[in-house]
């Protein structure tokens, strides 16, 4: 079932619910992650983020592919145009960090010789080897993370808005409501 005006898909749905919670707890895990001494357990705790973040570059990925063949939801309510152009940058700009946090991981984790692994299986081998160029990129890892938490911050805040303010039912849509006109 593709998206309406009145109600969106249960792909749109559920991906959306599922991408952002898995995205808000990996940001925080990160952070986490990232205050640590150097130990086994970090080691692991490393493991397990970076193996999250591999299955969610897949479902970002097929939410790609979902909006690409279906658009974006038409947005509802009475904005000006500069506010509705922002809706979709901001859109825009969370589609493309869904997919740039985990590729860039995987650039850094590659990149200073780390492997990539997978819950457990071995995508690429722990070679030890560090490939500058490929670690240089991935060092951007930690600065999109810092973008994308703004960018939520600002999704959140509009979505608090329609909720609160508007009441124009784009918080019930988004929960897979059907509204009307
Ligand atoms: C508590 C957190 C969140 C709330 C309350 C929320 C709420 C919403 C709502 C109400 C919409 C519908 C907008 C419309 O109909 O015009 C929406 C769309 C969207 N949200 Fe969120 N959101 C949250 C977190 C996130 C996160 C963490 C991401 C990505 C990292 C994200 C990415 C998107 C995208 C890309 C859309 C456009 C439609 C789509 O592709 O599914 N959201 N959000
Ligand atoms: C949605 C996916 C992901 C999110 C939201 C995320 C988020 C974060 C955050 C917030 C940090 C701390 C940033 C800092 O150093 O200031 C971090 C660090 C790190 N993450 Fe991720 N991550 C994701 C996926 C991945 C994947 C797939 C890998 C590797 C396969 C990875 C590897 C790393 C590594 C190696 C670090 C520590 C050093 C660095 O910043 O490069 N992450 N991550």
């Amino acid at each position: 079932m593709k998206d309406t005006r009145e109600q969106l898909s249960a792909m749109t749905v559920g991906l959306h619910w599922l991408i952002a919670a898995a995205i808000i707890g990996m940001l925080a895990f990160g952070l986490y992650i990232d205050s640590l001494e150097r130990s086994p357990e970090r080691t692991s705790l490393m493991d397990l983020h970076k193996s999250i973040g591999v299955t969610i570059l897949a479902l970002a990925c097929l939410r790609m592919l979902w909006r690409w063949r279906n658009g974006f939801p038409v947005l509802l309510g009475q904005a000006p145009r500069w506010q509705k152009a922002a809706a979709h940058a901001v859109h825009g700009l969370l589609l493309l960090a869904t997919v740039l946090m985990p590729l860039t991981g995987i650039l850094s984790s590659i990149g200073g010789g780390h492997g990539l692994p997978l819950f457990g299986l071995t995508l690429v081998a722990d070679d030890g080897v560090r490939q500058e160029t490929l670690h240089a990129i991935g060092e951007t890892h930690g600065a999109i993370a810092w973008i994308l938490i703004v960018l939520i911050g600002i999704h959140v805040a509009a979505a608090l808005k329609h909720q609160v303010i508007d009441r124009d039912g784009t918080m019930r849509r988004m929960w897979g409501w059907r509204i009307s006109g």
